[in-house]
């Protein structure tokens, strides 16, 4: 009998040995399951077995497992329970606004429902341009409004798809949208602290997040720390006013550059403004890996589950989330819990660097 299993998650796939707990396994290999008490308790590690035999930690409904507490015992083909089934849908550009000196955002009214939960993002073709992985976000003007997918972009120099927006793609054009991807999304029906990172274009997921708990629980106690290189970038400024309004949100804003407008607005690195961490907190860093991994590590060094969504411009023309995998396996010391628009979710990981 072989001794190493293959495992394959969605579109993920790793290598284990046979007798291996699965979330252990899955963690060690950079592959996210969503996790928390990992002691069989919180039923948030659960998956479902499609193909091949799991030993331990059913749940008492067919094929659903506790990945905390199940043995790999073949090769084993899975999916995560309760995560949005990938679907394609298509859409058309109804607004476009310049938000800062180099982010765009996109407004996108879907001709179909797309389901996703706040963190994940989409693969977003608009049509005649390569595709793009993107963040949807909510509005910064109106919490419920539901119509449309936001995306704020990030305009890269030279980028293929980021330049055209505004000129070419404009209001009408049709879009594709396919996903959703990533499991560094707000966990449902938690009541953790949520402590929020973003540097620049790393708001949006976080925006994202940020207002499903405050729909969720108005109570929810939440610290944003929302960097950008200067002031003139913290193009989210208004929104985070608006959140702020609510009895338990604190907002830590943060340029890189002096600024004399606000003595609220800090000065220096996003990281070290992030407050003091501990298990029970729930931490999401999103935006440049260098941030995102200073986040990370600060979290992993007080238990702290952290989400991480890495931005990073792996397609060479355009800043989009990327799963940076050499990243991934220098950080996979800490439980992988996450990915990056391109990959992302996941525990603990940074990234960083002030925005616009
Ligand atoms: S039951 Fe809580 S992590 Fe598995």
């Amino acid at each position: 009998m072989r001794k190493t299993c293959r495992v394959m998650l969605r579109d993920q796939v790793f290598s284990a040995r046979r007798g291996d707990i699965l979330l252990d396994a899955a963690l060690a290999n950079g592959v996210d399951i969503p996790h928390d008490c990992r002691s069989g308790h919180c039923r948030s590690c659960r998956v479902r077995v499609l193909d091949g035999v799991a030993i331990g930690g059913e749940c008492g409904e067919l094929g659903a497992v506790r990945a905390c507490q199940t043995r790999i015992m073949s090769d084993l083909r899975l999916e995560i329970e309760g995560l949005p089934k990938i679907q394609t849908a298509v859409g058309e550009v109804r607004a476009i606004k310049k938000r800062a000196r180099d982010i765009i955002e996109v407004a996108v009214a879907p001709l179909q429902p797309v389901t996703y939960l706040p963190g994940q993002y989409l693969r977003v073709q608009f049509r005649g341009y390569p595709a793009r992985c993107y963040n949807p976000t909510a509005s910064m003007e109106e919490l419920r409004e539901r119509e449309f997918l936001h995306f704020q972009i990030q305009r890269v120099r030279g980028g293929r798809v980021s330049t055209a927006i505004g000129s070419d793609i404009r209001e009408g054009h049709r879009v594709k949208l396919q996903g959703p991807y990533g499991l560094a999304f707000l966990r449902p029906g938690s009541m953790k602290r949520l402590v929020l990172v973003a540097g620049g274009a790393g708001f949006a997921p976080v925006w994202s997040i940020a207002v499903a708990a405050i729909k969720e629980h108005q109570s929810r106690n939440i610290v944003m720390v929302v960097g950008a290189r200067s002031i003139e970038c913290l193009y989210m400024i208004n929104a985070l006013c608006m959140l702020a309004r609510y009895p338990n949100v604190t907002i830590i804003p943060v340029v890189g550059t002096p600024q004399n407008l606000s003595t609220t607005i800090r000065i220096g690195s996003i990281a070290d403004h992030i407050p003091e961490l501990s298990p029970e907190d729930a931490v999401h860093a999103c935006g440049p890996p260098r941030l995102v991994e200073a986040v990370s590590k600060i979290a992993a060094a007080t238990d702290a589950p952290c989400y991480c969504i890495p931005f990073s411009p792996q397609y060479a023309d355009e800043r989009a989330p990327s799963r940076l995998l050499n990243w991934f396996n220098d950080v996979k010391q800490y439980p992988i819990v996450a990915e990056g628009v391109s990959r992302h979710s996941g525990p603990r990981r940074a990234q960083a660097r002030a925005a616009c």
